[in-house]
């Protein structure tokens, strides 16, 4: 059995790893058991992924003499919720924890962002480790401590920078994920390309549509790299007060489409993303910022793994109003003074954070993408 990759997490003190690999949630124990500073933790996880990985992990931990309970949770967005918090910190205090328990997250980014919260908050602060067991948990959500709640008010309004201590991608956990959940993921590896690594992005042209088919060496090699982007990103702006905000390309689109749609199944989060990430290349292009050959280039490349790129193909969806989307932009977590902080692309490869963009300019824009006519153009 080979041992996982393993990419360092530079934040002083706070620093931890990050291993990749293949049948690591059988040998959890012993990866874990450097970290941890008990013999003992316990598992947070969803139904879905409890029906499918659990025993796995609680023997992988029992293989090291690591005792465990585990508290399970509905899937879904909604257990990411005031309801879900309380209850499960109450239940995890029933259990009778100390300072050196530490909780583990078993599943996407839902369980992830919860336990972390509760981890976060818990007795003031307890650790917790991440093992996360979709796409966008594994390159996106899993790392950089960004933990939260969701509020009647929006999503993730209720958080708190907290660190893991260490966490486990498994990539054989995506072997179960089903291919939309896994597409959805997929938007936010193509997103460190589009951000910064233009090489990143000639490659996924190619391994894209193997990894998504399931190709796991391709999968391994993509997690690894967006893990090392995304790391190298929060070892210099932890709090994302300046560089960490590119990881939000196509977020402020991608949040309006997700709001209009009620955050629920008929948009996942990772499709409103790349959704939202098309919308920056084209309206760069249309400023004149971008070549349109790369914006087109993009959707030729969601063409090939097939992800959406038209707002049409949004399942069940009415047509969008351009001062719906905008209102919802204004109100994102970026804005200040009242300008709306977009992150848009000289080149594949090359984001900027642009503050000065005209509202005018940006309803023409979303009224021209929200016009009937704009699903005849060629994707
Ligand atoms: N903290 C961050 O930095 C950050 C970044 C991006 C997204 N997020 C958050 O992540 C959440 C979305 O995460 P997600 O896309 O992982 O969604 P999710 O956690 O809801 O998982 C998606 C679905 O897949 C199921 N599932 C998970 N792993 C599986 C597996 N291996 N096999 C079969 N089914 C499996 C789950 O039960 C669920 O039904 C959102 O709440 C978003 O706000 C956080």
């Amino acid at each position: 059995m080979s041992a996982p990759a393993s990419l360092r997490v530079e934040l002083g003190a706070r620093s931890y790893d990050i291993l990749v690999g293949s049948g690591l949630l059988a040998r959890a124990g012993g990866l874990l058991a450097p970290v941890i500073r008990q013999k003992r933790a316990i598992i947070v996880s969803d139904e879905n992924v409890a029906k499918l990985h659990l025993a796995t992990l609680r023997a992988g931990l029992d293989a090291a003499g690591i005792a465990h309970q585990s508290i399970i949770l509905p899937p879904g967005e909604s257990t990411k919720g005031f309801a879900h918090f309380a209850k499960l910190v109450e239940d995890i205090l029933a259990l009778g924890i100390e300072r050196g328990t530490p909780l583990i997250a078993l599943g996407g980014g839902v369980i992830g962002d919860l336990t972390g919260f509760a981890a976060a908050t818990l007795l003031r602060g307890i650790d917790y480790v991440q093992v996360p067991t979709t796409l966008l948990s594994q390159v996106d959500s899993s790392v950089g401590g960004k933990t939260a709640i969701d509020s009647a008010h929006g999503k993730n309004l209720i958080g708190a920078f907290h660190q893991p201590v260490r966490v486990i991608a498994d990539i054989d956990t995506l072997a179960t994920l089903p291919r939309r959940e896994l597409l959805a993921g997929y938007a936010e590896v193509v997103k460190y390309g589009f951000i910064r690594d233009r090489a990143f992005f000639d490659w996924l042209e190619t391994a894209g549509p193997k990894l998504v088919e399931g190709d796991a060496d391709l999968r391994r090699d993509a997690v690894l790299k967006s893990c090392a982007a995304k790391a190298a990103v929060v070892a210099v702006d932890e709090r994302e007060t300046g560089e960490r905000q590119l990881l939000n390309f196509g977020h402020t689109f991608g949040h309006a489409l997700e709001a209009e749609t009620g955050f629920c199944d008929t948009l996942l989060h990772g499709e409103a993303v790349a959704l939202g990430m098309r919308l920056a290349f084209d309206l760069s292009a249309q400023l004149g910022l971008c070549p349109a050959a790369s914006a087109a280039r993009v959707r030729r490349h969601y063409a090939a793994v097939g992800l959406p790129a038209r707002l049409d193909q949004i399942a069940n969806a009415r047509r969008f109003a351009p001062a719906d989307l905008l209102r919802h932009m204004s109100r994102d977590k970026k804005v200040r003074d009242g300008k709306i902080t977009l992150i848009l692309a000289r080149e594949i490869g090359d984001a900027f954070i642009a503050r000065d963009i005209e509202r005018g300019t940006l309803e023409a824009f979303l009224a021209a993408e929200t016009a009937p006519a704009a699903s005849a153009r060629p994707s």
